[in-house]
């Protein structure tokens, strides 16, 4: 199966033209592009390659909610992927696994296919002897509780370990062989517990051209989250090739 490659452009760019011009340069067959939901129908227009990915939707498609994106009205525009309970809305907006439960089923409903983001944060990481473990199976038995296991077959889980992502001036990251280690007990949970045999897990955390080829060599990472590199065409134009 070839390697799935997503870029999260998170807030980013400036303006429509430069997404626009962005789009254009990194539009490649098995990708997914992400951007805000203010570019949506510009990328649509401009990607004849890549898949339109969004970076959240609400749990609801329609109703009094100021300010928020159904799933619905995301597929109605040609998104495929929703990435859902990124650990920077999980910081900054307040998400709950409550929450991020709730999307991921509205998601997986409309047979979107979501990228759920899971994680430890870097106290966790450090506390070691299996505690990043059991924090991200935790957070998987919330943030798919009581969904039909008839759902998940489009479901994507992102492994983006907190402490490694934007960290590309301190170096901080995931090694390859320990992102495959996690990443296989993270396939064992969700075969053991939701009888999915053939998940799809990504790794995401300052991966870029340099870095890319090392987590896509192991067997069990199905591809790459990419953040900032993802906004530079040379570099994320060389993940996957
Ligand atoms: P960076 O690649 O910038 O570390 O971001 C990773 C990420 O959060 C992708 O969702």
């Amino acid at each position: 199966m070839s390697k799935l490659i997503v870029g999260n452009w998170k807030l980013n760019p400036e303006s429509a033209s430069e997404a626009e011009a962005l789009a254009s340069a990194v539009d490649r067959r098995g990708t997914v592009v992400c951007p805000p939901f203010l570019y949506l129908a510009t990328l649509k227009k401009a990607l004849k390659r890549a898949k339109l990915g969004s970076q959240d939707a609400f749990w609801l498609n329609s109703g009094a909610y100021t300010g928020e994106v159904s799933p619905s009205q995301l597929k109605s525009l040609g998104v495929k992927y929703v990435i859902v309970g990124h650990s920077e809305r999980r910081r900054f907006l307040l998400e709950s696994d409550e929450m991020i439960n709730r999307k991921v089923e509205a998601v997986l409903h409309l047979k979107l296919n979501a990228i759920l983001c899971i994680g430890e944060d870097l106290e966790t990481h450090g506390r070691g002897g299996g505690a990043a473990l059991a924090y991200i199976k935790e957070q998987l038995r919330r943030d798919l509780d009581n969904i039909d296991v008839k759902y998940l077959k489009n479901l994507i889980v992102a492994y983006e370990p907190v402490w490694a992502i934007s960290t590309f001036q301190t170096g901080l990251r995931d090694t390859p062989e320990n992102a495959q280690k996690t990443i296989e007990q993270i396939k064992d949970f969700l075969a053991k517990r939701y009888r999915l045999s053939q998940s799809v897990v990504l790794y995401g955390g300052s991966v870029n051209a340099a870095n890319a080829s090392g987590y896509l060599s192991q067997a069990s990472i199905d591809g790459v989250l990419v953040g900032a590199a993802s906004l530079k065409p040379n570099e994320f134009n060389k993940i996957g090739i």
